[in-house]
């Protein structure tokens, strides 16, 4: 069963630039060899994450891991379900670790096209990362 997972974060104390760097890295190396797909955005200090794959692995990752890191915390589930096909299969892993203005642009014309695949699931989603890139 594949399923997904999508909540809102802050972070604890101030990262630099750096040591945010090495965090998506991290979790774009970690997440690749596990068959997780998904974006993992920072913006002001707020993070959003969407992760999809494996049930187990997927919940495995969300509440034995992320939701113990101390190095975010107010942590919001936007919503988790399970999913018919991996969203984001295929597409670029360095999603994880948009930065950039011209990332931020493909990402929402990405989500903008997920959109007409007539997926509650990936309207949600794209509704949310826009405010999100929006809000910095
Ligand atoms: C905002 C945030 C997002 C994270 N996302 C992931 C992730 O997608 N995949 C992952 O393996 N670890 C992620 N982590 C790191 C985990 O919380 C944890 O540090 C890591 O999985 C530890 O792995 P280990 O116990 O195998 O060393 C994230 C941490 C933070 C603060």
């Amino acid at each position: 069963m594949l399923y997904s997972i999508c909540y809102v974060s802050t972070l604890s104390n101030t990262l630099e630039d750096n040591e945010l760097k090495e965090l998506f890295d991290f979790c774009s190396s970690k997440n690749i060899s596990k068959g997780i797909t998904g974006v993992l955005l920072h913006n002001s200090g707020n993070f959003l994450q969407y992760f999809e794959g494996d049930e187990v692995r997927i919940k495995e990752l969300y509440y034995s891991k992320i939701k113990k890191d101390t190095r975010h915390k107010n942590i919001i589930t936007l919503f988790e379900k399970t999913i018919d096909v991996q969203y984001f299969t295929g597409y670029e892993a360095g999603f994880t670790s948009i930065i950039g203005e011209n990332q931020t642009r493909s990402l929402r014309s990405y989500l903008n096209l997920l959109n007409y695949l007539d997926s509650a699931e990936m309207e949600a989603l794209s509704k949310t990362v826009n405010s999100f890139l929006s809000a910095g």
